[in-house]
């Protein structure tokens, strides 16, 4: 039997507070909700999703066991009740100074993810806010790359630099694709929102991607749900519009993934 090869696809922008954590959650849910098999993997040190997922992180194998052990992926699969997580490490924090300076430094988690072919559908990784010894990996091993941005003041600047990091990232990882720009913590129809979606279509231009037509508009429900709760927000609040909007975001994402 032919292994259909798992899509893996990254939220990151080197910035904090833009939305990855949120998104990738409510992607992961999404997909799960389709009927889809999904890994999430937390690849930063704070740890926001390891804790929404309530996985462990004391002994148990995390991302720190495939940077710092090359421990196999499928040895560090927590199954808990809302999925499957490889949890991170606040320790990971520390990468820089922990992940041996060699050939491999950037290819712990490329390398270590060949335990599970063919055992998902999707690997939705989260990210730090930091071009680092983290990112870097996750950048070597995804297929996608998903840049979500806030709507607010300063939010594209050092997108640059990003793109910089993703370029590099091709020289071992031709295929790595970004498949676009996520606005996220939307306010509808205020000046600032045109003037925000208008840099985004610039700077998507520059980095020769493309911006989502959803936009993800703020909501209560949406920080409450992930943040207080530890509930998928499809489940917390499914009629709330920021529930909606990461439905419509889930088919665009899709349909450019069968668009290949
Ligand atoms: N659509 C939204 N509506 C309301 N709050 C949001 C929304 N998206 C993100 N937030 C909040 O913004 C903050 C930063 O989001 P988060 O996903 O943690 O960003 P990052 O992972 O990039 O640091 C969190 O408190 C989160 O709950
Ligand atoms: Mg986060």
């Amino acid at each position: 039997m032919e292994m259909i090869k798992i899509i893996r696809i990254a939220l990151a922008n080197q910035k904090g507070g833009v939305g990855k954590t949120t998104t990738s959650l409510c992607l992961a849910n999404e997909l799960k909700s389709r009927g889809f098999n999904v890994l999430f993997i937390d690849t930063d040190a704070q740890c926001n999703s390891t804790k929404f997922f309530e996985a462990k992180t004391q002994g148990v194998a995390t991302i720190l066991d495939i940077f710092c052990g090359d421990e196999p992926a499928i040895n560090c699969i927590q199954h808990t009740s809302k999925g499957d997580i490889i949890a991170s490490d606040k320790l990971l924090s520390d990468a820089e100074n922990m992940v041996k300076v060699d050939e491999r430094r950037f290819r712990h988690l490329k390398r270590s993810l060949k335990s599970i072919e063919g055992k998902y559908d999707f690997v939705v990784i989260d990210t730090p806010p930091a071009i680092g010894v983290a990112l870097k990996n996750v950048l070597a091993t995804v297929d996608y790359v998903i840049i979500p941005v806030e709507e607010s003041g300063w939010a594209l600047d050092g997108l640059m630099d990003f793109a910089e990091a993703i370029e590099l990232a091709r020289e071992n990882n031709e295929n790595l694709k970004i498949m676009g720009i996520l606005t996220v913590k939307s306010k509808e129809r205020t000046r600032k929102s045109k003037r925000i979606s208008e840099l985004a279509e610039t700077l998507a231009e520059k980095l020769k991607t493309k911006c989502f037509q959803t936009k993800i508009r703020e909501s209560v429900a949406c920080t409450e749900a992930l943040t207080e709760y530890y509930v998928p927000l499809n489940e917390y609040a499914p009629e709330s519009s920021t529930a909606q909007d990461y439905k419509n975001f889930t088919d665009e994402m899709l349909g450019e993934i069968s668009n290949g």
